[in-house]
């Protein structure tokens, strides 16, 4: 079987009157649409039992489950994209499941089987496929997430668990450049913590910070190294880029910031473009001194979810503003040189993109 047809066939009937009732609305934002079904398998008994795709809705969890209790949960982040093809294309889906394995690990949670993985983002990106968004940057947002379920006030692993695939057809991030406030005080990750795992405490703990920057006229916190309070690290939901001296610098991974897909494909694509583009240490009053300068002349947030996202100020909580001589410069070039990767309007020198539709050969892709 493989026409848009056969496929619905042969979906239970709910998910098929789900799929057929659903609309997409005319505007989108990101992350707030919800696809109207799920993939859901579970882990007990020492196995990942097999999977069903289900109509979107509300799960039953323990209130004393380890996942609510002690925030024993991973998430990932990814894209599948509407392009010429009748099936959606995924963008290096395997980065996305090395480091949920990673993030399952570190919470110590059973690592999900590259043919689950595979088999759960074929089956919704596929049943989506007439629901993608085709707009310039929108894309299903695909939001792998694994949680423990055993209820236990004990600090304590469960034993089951639940390993869920949302959608949700998005648009970027932001749509508009953001301004970003230097974080002096809190930090996001420690040292040995669990700040290059995708987990929810990370983002749990930037709440705060990121309140505290919009009460302030800002979009996002940009966070200190936790130990020294010295180096760039990361914003909350994205990582960071800066352009000095016309070359590139990303903060180097320094175990408490997420190794991002979207920061390694583009210091591949600068790269592979003759750009000068590394990663290193970024003192934050030095990129500060620099703006003023005129030395650093653009900065910009990327991830799965903000695609490329140009910073047009950092600013201090005392109200001190540096605003970037240069917006959209570089960032505007490896945003479309990245889409038109993503989107297939480019040939894909590093073989990023995979087609979602046969499960197997995608596992194949995954364990690469
Ligand atoms: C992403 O960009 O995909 C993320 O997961 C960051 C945020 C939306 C949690």
């Amino acid at each position: 079987m493989c026409g848009r047809e056969d496929r619905i066939a042969e979906l239970q009937p709910e998910v098929s009157q789900a799929l057929a009732d659903y609309r997409l609305p005319e505007t989108l934002g990101f992350g707030v649409e919800m696809a109207p079904v799920m993939y859901r398998s579970e882990y007990y008994d020492g196995e990942w039992k097999s999977g069903d795709l289900l109509p979107f809705a509300d799960v039953s969890v323990n209130p004393a489950s380890t996942a609510l209790q002690f925030g024993q949960q991973c998430f990932e982040g990814m894209k599948a994209y509407q392009v010429e093809s009748d099936h959606p294309m995924l963008f290096r889906p395997n980065l996305n499941f090395r480091r949920f394995q990673k993030s399952a690990r570190r919470l110590c949670m059973p690592e999900v089987p590259s043919a689950l993985f595979a088999e759960a983002l074929s089956s919704i990106a596929n049943a989506m496929q007439p629901h993608m968004p085709g707009g310039p940057g929108q894309s299903l947002y695909l939001r792998p997430t694994l949680f423990g379920l055993d209820p236990q006030f004990a600090v304590k692993s469960s034993e089951r668990f639940a390993f869920l695939v949302l959608a949700s057809p998005s648009d970027a991030y932001y749509a508009d450049p953001i301004r970003v406030m230097v974080e002096r005080d809190d930090c996001r990750a420690a040292v040995g913590g669990t700040g290059a795992e995708k987990v929810g405490g990370n983002y749990g703990a930037s709440l705060l910070a990121t309140e505290r920057c919009i009460q302030k006229g800002f979009h996002q916190s940009l966070w200190l190294d936790p130990k020294r309070r010295c180096n760039i690290e990361e914003l909350s939901a994205m990582n960071f880029m800066a352009v000095v001296d016309g070359a590139l610098r990303t903060p180097e991974l320094s175990g408490s910031i997420l190794d991002g897909v979207t920061r390694d494909s583009l210091l591949e694509i600068a790269r592979h473009s003759g750009i000068d583009a590394k990663d290193t240490d970024i003192p934050i009053d030095e990129i500060l001194q620099a703006i003023e300068s005129g030395r650093c002349s653009e900065a910009f947030a990327c991830g799965t979810g903000a695609i490329v996202c140009p910073i047009s100020a950092i600013g201090e909580s005392n109200g001190k503003e540096y605003p970037l001589p240069e917006v959209n410069q570089m960032a505007s070039t490896l945003r479309r040189a990245l889409l038109d990767i993503q989107e297939c309007r480019a040939p894909d020198p590093f073989d990023w993109v995979i087609d979602s539709q046969n499960s197997q050969v995608l596992a194949e892709y995954l364990e690469k």
